[in-house]
């Protein structure tokens, strides 16, 4: 019998804000996949540490670049579709030959998660569950305690990665926003907040619920730039009820 893919959000870090269903599965599982820049761990087989079985084999998917590579770069996303495009090919060999495997992914797998990549290329083929977790997001607000939207407040999501023009022209459209993928792009992001008038609303937060977590208010972070695990929080207009 062919074997089921199941795609598991983890959460934020904290692995007890992993939902229920996700530690049995992750319990249960046989076959973990997961992804990994080189010479790290994986961030969602991190948070699994501690709850994955020792006898579970474990499928390591690298990414083949070491350092950011910008997304507009020519040889991007051909790089990146024959990585994903192998990695499918490996999980669909493992489930030809009757394995479930489980793909752990941080914080909600659908949000600008790479899981979604395979899942793309298996779905039509292969039975496929999608186990939600809880956003990275929603775990970094929670942390710094500060409510995000009230009533009708417009929440953008925003990748950091956008350029300085775009990310000006969503954040002067929105009542509260959320920019992830800070990293080397800490600099415009803080030039272009400023420029919003937001600035002084800002929290920044990096690895939120997470070993090493830092929270603060973005205008008091002195740093010229940020890990990858940080984001940048701008609450909505803080409506009295
Ligand atoms: C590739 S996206 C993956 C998002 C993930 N699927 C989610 O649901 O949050 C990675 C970005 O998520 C953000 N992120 C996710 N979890 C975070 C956390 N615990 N603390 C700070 N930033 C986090 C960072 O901005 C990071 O650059």
């Amino acid at each position: 019998m062919q074997g089921r893919l199941f795609i598991l959000g983890l959460g934020p870090g904290d692995p007890e804000l992993m939902t229920l269903k996700a530690a049995r599965i992750l319990r249960e599982a046989r076959h973990v996949a997961f992804f990994a820049k080189a010479g790290r761990m994986g961030h969602a087989r991190g948070i699994v540490a501690d709850l994955l079985s020792p006898t579970a084999e474990e499928l390591r998917f690298e990414y083949p670049f070491t350092t950011e590579v910008a997304l507009e770069h020519p040889s991007y996303a051909a790089r990146m579709g024959e990585f994903y495009a192998r990695c499918a090919a490996t999980l669909a060999t493992r489930m030809d030959a009757g394995q479930n495997i489980a793909l752990l992914c941080e914080g909600d797998a659908f949000l600008y998660g790479s899981a979604m990549y395979l899942f793309d290329r298996l779905r039509d083929e292969y039975t496929v569950e999608i186990i939600p977790g809880v956003a990275g997001m929603s775990g970094c607000w929670s942390r710094a305690q500060t409510p995000i939207a009230h009533g009708d407040d417009v929440l953008s999501v925003l990748p950091g990665t956008l350029d300085a023009a775009s990310l000006l022209a969503r954040l002067q459209r929105c009542d509260a926003a959320v920019i992830m993928k800070i990293g080397r792009n800490l600099p415009k992001i803080r030039a272009v907040l400023e420029q919003a008038g937001l600035l002084s609303r800002a929290v920044y937060v990096e690895r939120g619920s997470m070993e090493g977590e830092r929270i603060m208010p973005l205008a008091a972070l002195a740093d010229a730039s940020a890990p990858y695990f940080a984001m940048v929080l701008v609450p909505g207009r803080q409506h009295n009820r």
